[in-house]
């Protein structure tokens, strides 16, 4: 087990077989030095494919790929849940969320993303990968490359993980769930 599985069975809590309760340390209540290790752990995993922007959606997703950001020594671009006012030439998609069931707009300003820039998506959570999908849609209207993904904690037994493999993605989770039985959490490499 990895320093998050770790954190993960210490204080994280399995509250159905499809949900796992985090916000004390991971995406409400932030631990600092928890991020600072996932970001060492990304950029030490990802750093060979040379990205030159991290990426990710507001707000759960911001922590960890603050801290993959400061470690590749390249910009922080978050896609915005709401279209700012300020925002000159925006770029959008939309995303379904199966948890809310509901469609939202994800959108940035076109330049966060130059053509040819290597994308590396950082997450809190894979799911069903529908965020992901918006992600991958905004990368391409921008004209440029997804060169990884990341995520702190994956659903294994959701739609996501097949999606990332069958589109041969470079993609590194720290903490997959195969499974959440009676409370616990069996991981997928055991
Ligand atoms: P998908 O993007 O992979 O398809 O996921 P889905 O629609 O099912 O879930 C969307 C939201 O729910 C995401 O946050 C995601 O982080 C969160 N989520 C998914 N599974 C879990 C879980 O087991 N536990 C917790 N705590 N969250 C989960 P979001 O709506 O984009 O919100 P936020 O990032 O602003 O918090």
């Amino acid at each position: 087990m990895n320093f998050l599985q770790e954190r993960i069975e210490k204080d994280g809590r399995v509250l159905s077989e499809r949900v796992l309760k985090v916000d004390h340390f991971l995406n409400h209540i932030v631990d600092p030095a928890l991020m600072d290790q996932i970001g060492k752990a990304f950029s030490n995993y990802f750093k060979d494919e040379k990205p030159t922007k991290v990426l990710t959606i507001e707000s759960g997703g911001i922590a960890p790929a603050f801290m993959t950001a400061l470690y590749l020594n390249v910009p922080l671009v978050y896609a915005k849940k709401a279209l700012p006012s300020t925002m000159d030439h925006p770029i959008s998609t939309e995303v379904y969320s199966f948890t809310k069931q509901k469609t939202y707009t994800i959108c940035m300003e076109q330049e966060a993303i130059a053509p040819g820039d290597r994308v590396l998506f950082i997450d809190d959570f894979l799911a069903d990968g529908q965020a992901f999908k918006g992600v991958e849609d905004l990368i391409t209207q921008s004209n440029a490359i997804l060169c990884g993904c990341g995520f702190c904690i994956e659903k294994s037994f959701q739609k996501g993980r097949s999606y990332l493999l069958e589109k041969g993605y470079p993609f590194y989770s720290l903490a997959p769930i195969q499974k959440m039985v009676d409370g616990k959490i069996y991981w997928l490499e055991d």
